[in-house]
């Protein structure tokens, strides 16, 4: 277990609090997707009322080093104040640290907050260079780490920085352990993970990793063609990850030796181009004409997939089950997303396109977990230590 922030005294100390504010910015500078920040407002709440004096410190992007102000934080600042009523002051400083912030974090009051600029205007970031880590170490008395979706980083502020001052957890990180560790390691039975996505190659280590905990693995998606490859059957001109047919064959074998229920969906909906308004018809999985291509799972394979996820006592999903992004391919991801909203089971959402499925087809509110972190939730879900975590102080 990691100390967080109920185990430390915060009143009256200078604290520094690594969040993920990566967040989506449109053309006109607008948050698209406030998910993130909105995860981040029980820590600062309760630094706040701990009388606390609050540094946040985030990336957004991958300005690599450079200044780039299309990626400064500065919207984030006015989304917080916004959110906690009350001033989050915004020193937007092209070196991220420098005496204009020193002043202003020395001149804290407590209960008060301040944002850094995004941290990757500085490369020394990335590179985690200790210098850095140490120049924003003093600025504070304590790390709060609460980046959950960056924690799978070793950077400067989300790792380095641990050398020099106390480590500990924030909410956020608290709570996406708990769902994330708790539905692999501790699972209501029967646990059933849902994998879908473009590629095979992301999602190996996860595939093998849940083979060792799950009671059913039910693929769709892009990777599912891979899959039927390894099988012979004929899949037109879908997705294929040709360097991996061979270790899916490897993966349907280590599921029936370990007595894992692997899934693949029976039917597909296959169009004529990769276009929303293409042909398409549906076809069994191994009787996809040659000039089409699989975008979607079909009506039986939902039907499959739903019955298994009704039965779950936990569901982990990660991965669309088919081009959701065009309507005309979206069926089979909106239909998982309300199995698993219908079901009574615990249900994690492991990040990125899953998450924003759920709440593109209103079912996100249904959910017992959507995890911020895209990368870092599969990393969790490999099984990895993750280095933001591994350097917080044991309780
Ligand atoms: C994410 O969006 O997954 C995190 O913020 C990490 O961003 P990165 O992949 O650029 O390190």
């Amino acid at each position: 277990m990691k100390k967080t922030i109920r185990d430390v005294d915060l009143a009256g100390k200078r604290v520094i609090v690594r969040c993920d504010f990566n967040v989506p910015i449109d053309e006109n500078g607008k948050i698209t997707d406030e998910t993130r920040i909105i995860g981040a407002l029980p820590t600062i709440r309760r630094l706040i009322e701990q009388g606390a004096r609050t540094i946040l410190m985030s990336h957004m992007g991958r300005p690599d080093g450079t200044v780039d102000m299309r990626y400064t934080l500065r919207p984030v600042a006015e989304s917080l104040s916004a959110h906690l009523g009350r001033e989050v002051l915004f020193v937007s400083s092209p070196a991220v640290v420098d005496d204009a912030v020193r002043t202003a974090a020395a001149g804290l009051a407590g209960g008060a907050v301040m944002l850094l600029e995004n941290l990757r205007f500085r490369k020394e970031e990335t590179e985690n260079d200790a210098a850095f880590a140490k120049e924003l170490a003093e600025l504070a008395d304590i790390w709060v780490n609460d980046a959950f979706g960056t924690s799978h980083r070793a950077h400067a502020s989300t790792a380095g920085i641990a050398a020099y001052l106390p480590a500990v957890s924030g909410f956020l990180i608290e709570k996406e352990v708990a769902f994330l560790g708790d539905a692999v390691e501790h699972p209501r039975r029967p646990l059933v993970a849902v994998l879908g996505g473009a590629k095979v190659g992301d999602k190996i280590p996860v595939i093998e990793n849940l083979l060792t905990k799950v009671d059913s693995l039910l693929i769709g998606g892009g990777m599912a063609y891979t899959f039927f490859k390894a099988r012979g059957y004929e899949i037109g001109a879908s997705i294929l990850d040709e360097k991996h047919v061979e270790m899916a064959a490897a993966l349907e074998k280590t599921a029936r030796e370990k007595g894992v229920a692997l899934l693949l969906p029976v039917d597909v909906k296959a169009a004529a181009a990769f276009a929303n308004d293409a042909a398409a018809d549906f076809y069994d999985a191994d009787g996809i004409p040659a000039d089409r291509m699989g975008l979607d799972i079909g009506p039986r394979t939902i039907a499959l997939f739903a019955e298994r996820i009704r039965s779950a006592g936990t569901v982990v999903w990660n991965g669309p089950m088919g081009v959701f992004e065009m309507p005309n391919f979206a069926e089979g991801t909106r239909a998982v997303a309300q199995a698993l909203a219908d079901s009574g089971a615990v249900t994690v959402i492991g990040g990125g396109d899953s998450a924003a499925a759920a709440a593109q087809f209103g079912y996100a509110e249904r959910m017992s977990h959507i995890s911020t972190g895209g990368g870092a939730s599969l990393e969790f879900l490999e099984g990895r230590i993750l280095p933001g975590i591994a350097v917080l102080q044991d309780k």
